[in-house]
């Protein structure tokens, strides 16, 4: 799977993102290690906490379908730059996909900035501590 089939799969979700408060879209699209691919859009709500990041959306729904290996994550939005996960979606990355993974991030323009979980996260909470 090239990184711009998954990137145009997050392109494309994100077009059905419910973002009615910050008018900021998001798509995310996850690549499992079978080659299967779960996309998700940020779906906001009115009680603003309760609102929830496309990357959780799209690892989610993976995992509801029974899919718990993952290869790597794309994230897009319009944003000036490449569109950064933020911290709870890091965390959730890291530890379902492992500090390995591969975090393509992108925009509308096409810039594109790829990195590992290690450089995002690199102290994380896992589970050695429970
Ligand atoms: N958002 C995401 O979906 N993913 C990110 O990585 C950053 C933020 C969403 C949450 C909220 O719906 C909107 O973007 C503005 O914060």
């Amino acid at each position: 799977m090239s990184n711009k089939v998954l990137v145009d799969k997050a392109r494309e979700v994100r077009e059905r993102a419910h973002a009615p408060f910050s008018g900021f879209k998001v798509g995310a699209a996850v690549e499992c290690s079978d080659g299967s691919i779960f996309t998700g859009c940020n779906v906001e709500n009115s009680s603003y906490g309760l609102s929830l990041c496309a990357e959780r959306v799209a690892i989610f729904k993976a995992i509801s379908e029974g899919h718990h290996d993952f290869e790597r994550i794309a994230v897009i939005a319009d944003s000036h730059v490449p569109v950064r996960p933020c911290g709870a979606c890091r965390q959730v990355v890291s530890d379902l996909f492992g500090q390995n993974a591969e975090v393509i991030m992108t925009n509308l323009k096409g810039e594109i900035e790829t990195k590992k979980v290690s450089e995002l996260l690199p102290t994380p909470f896992d589970r050695s501590f429970l």
